[in-house]
């Protein structure tokens, strides 16, 4: 039996968070730190960020794509993507102008937020027409989306048990090779309601992989001024005790159960970065605030845990 959780204030201001990482990723996306034809779709207008923000999600969305990258490369397509708390994340369109859309791609967020998402697929012919095709139909029901290869559905992380119904209802397999994205969600659940989670993957899925994007090094003194400030905005951190240094990260992922996990500060990921990569990202905006990127990207990390034989060697540039 789940734990029966009310629907809070600060659930609304968690659910706005999407709403930040969505105008932030297109507004970098605009300026050219990265393509994303598909966000376009999922907000319409957006102010200039701070060039530092930029050149943090841009670190974000290349560090994250690196182990997506990695994991198709080791498992084939035939394999699923459950990406946790997805927000109107657009990389399942990604991927389907790619040669790695995989067999099947499962999103989970509040009801609220997919039925936002399931509404703007919907209305836009250049999303759906990626989702349907002429064998399989596309079914909405109650805000979520089913298709073949492709489901979105509304549930709580914190309700496991619900958790558990929606993935048997998307057709998800313990047995297929499983990416588990985690890109800024776990924060916002309690570490007891985020380890009962991963706890869940980690036992159930004989082979997955986990990818972490998240806030660390959050007991030092920049870390409880990020958190206060959040705070006073309406949106508290519940998880963020388990944010601490990096190393401490992976060690709680071994503990719960995952056979390898590393995580490293966002200072580190980007300096594993081609230089390439990283020169071109510089020279798109003049940046003052050096000092402060440097102490974002070091309250900043990537994790990555695995079970089975899928990263038997996690590193940054496998
Ligand atoms: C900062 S946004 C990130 C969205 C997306 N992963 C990205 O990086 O663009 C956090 C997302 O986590 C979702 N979320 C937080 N707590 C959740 C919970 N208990 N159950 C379901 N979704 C949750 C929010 O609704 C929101 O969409």
């Amino acid at each position: 039996m789940d734990n029966i959780i009310s629907w809070t204030a600060e659930d609304e201001a968690i659910i706005g968070t999407n709403t930040d990482a969505t105008e932030c990723k297109r507004c970098a996306v605009e300026l050219g730190y990265w393509k994303d034809d598909y966000i376009k779709y999922f907000v319409k207008h957006v102010d200039r960020k701070a060039p530092e923000i930029n050149r943090g999600y841009y670190a974000r969305v290349r560090a994250m794509e690196m182990f997506i990258n990695q994991f198709l490369e080791r498992c084939g397509t035939k394999c699923q993507i459950i990406n946790l708390g997805c927000g109107f994340d657009t990389l399942f369109w990604r991927l389907k102008d790619t040669t790695q859309a995989v067999g099947n791609f499962i999103e989970l967020d509040f009801p609220a937020v997919t039925a936002k998402k399931s509404h703007i697929i919907k209305r836009n012919k250049q999303l759906m027409q990626k989702i349907a095709n002429e064998d399989s139909e596309v079914v909405i029901h109650e805000g979520d989306l089913h298709s073949d290869g492709y489901h979105l559905v509304g549930c709580d992380l914190r309700c496991l048990g619900e958790v558990r119904r929606k993935l048997a209802a998307a057709s998800c397999s313990r047995d297929a090779p499983t990416l588990l994205l985690a890109e800024c969600v776990l924060v916002y659940l309690r570490p007891d309601a985020a380890d009962a989670l991963l706890r869940h993957f980690a036992a159930e899925f004989p082979r997955c992989a986990l990818v972490v994007y998240e806030q660390c090094n959050l007991g030092d003194k920049f870390g409880e001024v990020m958190v206060r400030n959040l705070s006073a905005r309406g949106c508290s951190l519940a998880g963020w005790r388990g944010c601490g240094p990096p190393a401490a990260t992976a060690a709680r992922l071994r503990a719960l159960g995952f056979a390898a996990a590393r995580s490293w500060d966002m200072q580190a990921v980007w300096r594993a970065l081609p230089e390439d990569d990283r020169a071109r990202a510089e020279a798109l905006e003049m940046l003052d605030e050096r000092e402060l990127l440097l102490q974002l990207n070091t309250h900043y990390a990537l994790s990555v845990a695995t079970c089975g034989d899928i990263f038997a060697d996690i590193d940054l540039n496998a």
